[in-house]
């Protein structure tokens, strides 16, 4: 192997190791796909959603971008969204994002990296909306700890506000929507409390997530 042989070698290591431990496994997988899950989450390599879930290939369908962030005029996203919600039929959506997220961070304190500063723009806006939250808080660690929690309830918001979400949910489609932090100092995942199974419950789960976030100080 002339590029990057050890990649490989780890890769003929694993399916070696699956195969010895469910001999149909990839027979099964190759057949059909029908994850329970979907997984909005930040790019970061360390954050990867099927390790930390414990989640098998064929178990959840993946998104990830810089910072986990879904918005209306992303094709990428909504495709996936779409594809998972109308074809894949999954039963909930997890937006995971993550404390010490560097995009978080770069939003916070405005800095310069090229592009994707375009791109971390959501993030500003969702700074912008809870300033007066985030200016509770003393320290720069403590406001971008609470900016990675608000981006995650705003995401969570905006998945809800798709009409993919409204019309699956206006049809019966059962689907929950929910908001997860991860903490890369712990590996352990926190749920926001931002659960929404229907639209109407929208508005008082958010206020009841954002008042929780602020008490956890
Ligand atoms: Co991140």
């Amino acid at each position: 192997m002339k590029y990057l042989p050890q990649l490989f070698a780890n890769n003929r290591e694993w399916a070696e190791k699956m195969t010895a431990q469910d001999p149909e496994f990839f027979r099964r997988l190759a057949a059909i796909q029908s994850p329970e899950y979907l997984w909005i989450g930040c790019s970061d390599s360390r954050v990867p959603a099927n390790q930390i879930t414990g989640l098998n290939p064929g178990e959840v369908f993946v998104h990830r971008n810089i910072a986990n962030i879904v918005v209306a005029d992303d094709t990428n996203c909504l495709a996936v969204i779409q594809f998972a919600v109308d074809v894949l039929k999954v039963k909930h959506i997890i937006v995971c994002g993550h404390y010490g997220c560097g995009g978080v961070k770069s939003a916070l304190l405005d800095e310069s990296l090229g592009i994707v500063d375009e791109w971390l723009v959501h993030i500003k806006k969702v700074q912008s909306n809870h300033l007066a939250t985030l200016n509770e808080l003393p320290t720069v660690a403590q406001r971008w700890s609470r900016l990675c929690e608000l981006n995650i309830i705003e995401q969570v918001v905006n998945i809800c506000d798709t009409s993919i979400i409204r019309d699956a949910w206006s049809r019966g489609q059962e689907i929950d929507i929910h908001g997860w932090i991860y903490d890369l100092h712990d590996g352990l995942l926190r749920d926001l409390e931002v659960s929404l199974d229907r639209p109407e419950r929208l508005k008082q789960v958010y206020a009841e997530a954002l008042d929780k976030i602020r008490s956890s100080t």
